[in-house]
């Protein structure tokens, strides 16, 4: 039942059907009598005509006979839209839409510093990302690219600049503003378990994404002690903030907008440099195709090293605690069509090929499943887990 409808019953009809247990204790306390308790998180509603308000009598001024207007913690779980004027940019710290509080009882300030970033990263969404935003198989990548680059066109390779980078957008080339970041985070990822951040490791996540970046905050680095909070926040200039459209709804003289578009429109570089290929465009050898991580201005190399998991519970299978750091993000839960730990079925298809080929693939990858899951081990390892998950599913 999905329906929550205006059920008007009465005190005596209560009592008459009191072989309901719940129906009965509230009968005891009178039908209209105003109860205390908790049915939506911590806030609590009145209790008329034997219902909780909030949740089944429908007060609706309009003519809905179904529904119910949401409670407000419902409406603040949901409202974590964040705008590039700072509208929503959180000053405390929030999780589920109920305020986090400090050790003092108090409202707890929302902040996050570059490295718990990092380790919330390797924890959440290394696996899909890859290290360092460097991006997997199929996932974006949350570096890489310039500026200047989103203007080149693919160009025909005989062209007079044969070299010049494809375009590549990533959060640090192309995102206009740093408020999308936060409220993409916190809204979608990761991606398996959305709307599960706090507000301080949303934060936390998005000084590690523009450290990555190498973007800066008032002319500083953001270094691993980097602490982001919503005053920081409201200084933060992306790289590509100019690079959209110029301002047309200009208001106050509707001509300033004809203005700026014209201006804009006679720059060629505007909208791109080089000679667009439109035809037999490959020829001979492809400088352009280079691989992702030569194009990527980011210099340091990314580690292939992770620290090997040593699972604290010994009476465990000792893959377990592996298991559940590199690969249950993807194999826990049905979100990207990954076969599903524990679902018989869905394993028994994968292994009907032959528990070999399930190994090859597994390694070399295959289609949403990165090689090795994205991660850097021996084959024989990443076989141990294989047969953990398998056994784990009969
Ligand atoms: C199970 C895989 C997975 C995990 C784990 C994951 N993501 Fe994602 N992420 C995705 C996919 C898929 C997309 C693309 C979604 C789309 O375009 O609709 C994406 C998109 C993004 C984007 C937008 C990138 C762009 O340029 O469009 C950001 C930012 C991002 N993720 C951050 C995170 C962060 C931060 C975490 C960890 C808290 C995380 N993701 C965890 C799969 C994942
Ligand atoms: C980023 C998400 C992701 C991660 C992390 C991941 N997997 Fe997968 N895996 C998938 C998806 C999606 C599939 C289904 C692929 C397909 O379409 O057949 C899959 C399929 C598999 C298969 C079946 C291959 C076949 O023959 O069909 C095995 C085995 C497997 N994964 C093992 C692992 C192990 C072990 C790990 C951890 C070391 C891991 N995966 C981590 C997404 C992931």
């Amino acid at each position: 039942m999905c329906i929550l409808e205006n059920i008007k019953l009465k005190a005596t009809t209560v009592v008459g059907i009191s072989l309901s247990a719940s129906l009965m204790i509230t009968s005891a306390f009178g039908a209209d009598k105003k109860i205390d308790r908790a049915v939506d998180g911590g806030v609590k509603y009145d209790v008329k005509n034997s219902k909780y308000t909030s949740y089944y009598v429908n007060d609706q001024k309009a003519k809905f006979s179904h529904g119910r207007i949401p409670t407000k913690t419902e409406i603040a779980a949901w409202n974590v839209d964040v705008m590039p004027d700072g509208t929503g940019v959180p000053e405390f710290d929030m999780k589920h839409g109920k305020v986090v509080l400090g050790d003092d009882g108090k409202s707890k300030k929302a902040q996050g510093s570059v490295e718990q970033g990092a380790e919330l990263y390797d924890a959440k969404c290394g696996m899909c990302h890859g290290d360092f935003g460097s991006g997997g198989k199929g996932y974006p990548a949350l570096t890489g690219g310039t500026v200047g680059s989103l203007k080149n066109q693919l160009m025909n390779p005989a062209d007079e600049n044969p070299n010049m980078d494809p375009p590549q957008r990533s959060i640090g080339s192309y995102w206009p503003y740093a408020s999308t970041l936060f409220w993409y985070v916190q809204d979608a990822m990761p991606f398996p378990n959305p709307k599960s951040l706090s507000n301080s490791e949303t934060y936390a996540l998005v000084a590690y994404l523009l450290s990555i970046n190498t973007i800066k905050i008032d002319g500083k680095e953001l270094t691993d002690d980097y602490v982001l909070d919503r005053e920081k926040f409201l200084k933060i200039k992306m790289p590509n903030a100019n690079g959209f459209y110029p301002d047309v709804d200009t208001k106050k003289d509707p001509k300033q907008g004809v203005k700026n578009m014209t201006k804009f429109m006679s720059d060629p570089k505007n909208y791109g440099t080089g000679t667009k290929c439109m035809k037999d465009c490959i020829k001979g050898k492809i400088p352009v195709l280079k691989i992702a991580n030569e194009l990527n201005d980011f210099q340091p190399t990314p580690s292939t090293k992770r620290d090997w998991f040593v699972p604290e519970n010994k009476s465990a299978h000792p893959m377990q605690g592996v298991y559940e750091e590199k690969c249950s993000a993807c194999h826990g839960n049905a979100a990207i069509g990954a076969p599903v730990v524990g679902d018989k079925d869905a394993w028994a298809k994968v292994t009907a090929k032959g528990i070999d080929a399930v190994y090859k693939n597994g390694i070399n990858g295959i289609n949403g499943m990165p090689p090795k899951g994205g991660h850097d081990m021996s084959d024989a390892d990443f076989n141990k887990i294989v047969d953990y998950m398998l056994e784990s599913s009969k």
